[in-house]
């Protein structure tokens, strides 16, 4: 759905960021400033700062920033369409209806009965759970050590022994027979009818990252077969795309998700206060939930069963995070069974201290590797470290690649130099290591070039945006164009237009971009800020050095262009044009 941008800015300014903060951050005003400890890291001394003059906030401690959209998307991990509605709602604007085609509204009202019948359906279970049949569930989730607290907010539930308890209930509500079959909640045979999907089996409502129910997972008490039963697919479930109990982890902010099996473990960690829990549900963790997982962390830490089975699932999760930029770590739980049991036995400090013990995922790949060799043999051992050639040669950087084969060299008494043969062979065979991008942010940047000149146009883009006297002394002498990198070449022509008219509104601005990665970039660039200014004479110092390198860097650029095209002459003629230019430029002054 795109917006208007009338409509996001009248919802922006309804919002105000002061108001919307406060809400999530207890603030302090300080001169034209509120501060407060910031709620996107983990700090003791408050350096997140909230201005209502310009309508941003920003943290001197870990470089967060943007406006009251990307508050929100940060905090509650919502999509930029996500903390429109949100936002709409609290400022009370009501945002256009969607045009649907014919078709997509039939699915969409589909969508939203389904997940009515669920409702339905899970507020039904719940009170099974607490009435007279629901006794024997009880005792059984209190023996498994869940308090009555925990089961009510995962909503855990009851299906009773008789077979269509709630089909009956569901057509009671008005709810037809289709529409149960279809959110699985039933199940028909000629012979028998229609007949409930889950009887005498405890309930676990399945929740969409918004509380909502999608699905059921069943578990019979005591022995039977199968342990679980879940519901099928349907039009509001695919289960390769969520993660239980990411409801609740999304908004933890511990850093990183714990990763584990089951229902049953998500929800003992939660309970002892880890609520960056969530599971996969027991079927093969996907792609698409390391990318789920990716909104929320850069780290995952997997806590898969101790038995040859969770091995082969941690290896498999690995191998999948690796390829979305997700870093792992794998958790020993062993002898322990799993989370639940490790709880049970160790208490949640022993869940805490193996959490803390956690293996690099590398080094855990490599650990399983070797025990599938013979080290006494040689021939197996070379298989051995051909593999980790192989291995490290999937690593997508080169500074990972020589860390960690010197790392593995240490650790398992390997030759550098041949070990670094075998990778190169192996690199050369199979037409070079694989690349993968990886959008870490923050490092080396400051030895690479490139990032160096991008980060001088931020720092540019950020002054202008809070001066428009600087902009007045150098406009002149300054373009859009002049800025190399493509997002703040966007961002500037932008700015400029505004400052052109006399004044900027960086909060705005950032609005005009629709996609969330993009947002989240603007309002870093609006919030560059260079180290060690402390005095007007080394700000004023450091605008002049940067405007110049900003356009020596484009003056640059262009000579190079025009050499590569129209020869070496004109190069060279551009060479000394572009000189000229760059003496010319005017000094600027801070003016007050
Ligand atoms: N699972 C499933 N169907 C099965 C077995 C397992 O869907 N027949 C899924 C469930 O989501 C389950 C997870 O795989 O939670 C892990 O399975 P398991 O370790 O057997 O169950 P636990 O959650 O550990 O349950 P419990 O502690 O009660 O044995
Ligand atoms: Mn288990």
């Amino acid at each position: 759905m795109h917006y208007s941008e009338d409509l996001l800015e009248e919802i922006r300014t309804r919002c105000d960021i002061v108001d919307v903060i406060s809400g999530y951050v207890r603030l302090q005003r300080k001169g034209n400033s509120h501060f407060g400890l910031c709620p996107f890291h983990g700090e003791k001394t408050p350096s997140f700062s909230v201005s209502g003059s310009r309508q941003m906030y920003h943290c001197f401690g870990c470089g967060a920033g943007g406006n009251v959209f990307t508050f929100i998307m940060e905090y509650e991990s919502f999509s930029f369409p996500e903390a429109i509605r949100a936002l709409a709602e609290r400022a009370g604007v009501t945002l256009p209806e969607p045009e649907y085609s014919e078709e997509a509204r039939q699915k969409e009202g589909r969508r939203a009965r389904l997940l009515e019948v669920n409702k339905a359906a899970a507020k039904f279970y719940y009170y099974q759970l607490r009435a007279e049949c629901g006794k024997s569930a009880l005792r059984f989730l209190l023996n498994r050590g869940l308090t009555e607290e925990t089961m009510h907010s995962f909503g855990l539930g009851y299906a009773p022994q008789a077979g269509n308890a709630l089909t009956l209930y569901l057509k009671s509500k008005g709810y037809d027979e289709t529409l149960i079959r279809e959110a699985g909640l039933s199940t028909f045979h000629e012979k028998h009818g229609t007949n409930d999907r889950f009887w005498n089996r405890v309930i676990f409502p399945i929740q969409d990252i918004n509380h909502r129910v999608i699905a059921f997972g069943g578990r019979v008490m005591g022995e039977g077969e199968p342990k679980y039963l879940n519901s099928p697919e349907s039009l509001i479930f695919d289960k390769s795309r969520h993660l239980y109990g990411l409801n609740v982890a999304r908004t933890a902010r511990k850093g990183h998700l714990i990763l584990c099996e089951g229902y049953i473990d998500v929800i003992s960690l939660h309970q002892v206060g880890m609520t960056n829990a969530v599971a996969s549900m027991g079927t093969a963790f996907t792609a698409a939930q390391a990318g789920l997982c990716r909104r929320y962390t850069d780290e995952l830490l997997l806590a898969y069963d101790s038995d040859a089975a969770g091995e082969k699932a941690a290896l498999r999760v690995l191998s999948i995070i690796r390829e979305s930029a997700l870093g792992g770590r794998v958790i020993d739980l062993s002898p322990h069974k799993d989370p639940d049991d490790v709880i049970k036995k160790e208490g949640a400090e022993g869940f805490v201290r193996r959490m803390e013990a956690a293996e690099n995922g590398f080094f855990y790949e490599i650990r399983v590797l070797e025990k599938s060799f013979d080290q006494k043999d040689p021939g197996e051992k070379t298989r051995f470290h051909r593999e980790i050639a192989k291995k490290i040669c999937a690593l997508s950087e080169a500074v990972e690649r020589d860390n960690y084969l010197a790392a593995i060299c240490e650790r398992y008494h390997i030759n550098t130099d041949s070990l670094k043969k075998l990778v190169a062979s192996h690199a050369i065979n199979t037409g070079l290591a694989k690349p993968v991008t990886r959008p870490r942010a923050g490092t080396r940047e400051k030895d690479d070039p490139a990032q160096h000149i991008r980060r001088a146009e931020r720092a540019l883009l950020t002054w202008l945006s809070e001066d428009v006297m600087l902009y007045k002394q150098i406009e002149a002498h300054l373009c859009a164009a002049d800025f190399s990198w493509p997002l703040n070449k966007r961002v500037a022509a932008i700015l400029f237009e505004a400052l052109k008219m006399g004044k900027a509104n960086p909060a705005a601005i950032i609005s005009q971009f629709s996609d969330e990665d993009e947002q989240r970039e603007v309002a870093a660039i609006f919030n560059t800020r260079l180290d060690n200014l402390d005095t007007p004479a080394a700000i004023e110092k450091a605008i002049n050095d940067i405007f110049r390198m900003v356009k020596a860097n484009i003056h640059e650029l262009n000579v190079r262009r025009s050499g590569d095209a129209d020869g070496a002459i004109d190069g060279a003629l551009a060479a000394i044009a572009a000189k000229k230019a760059l003496d010319e430029l005017p000094r600027i002054k801070i003016t007050h």
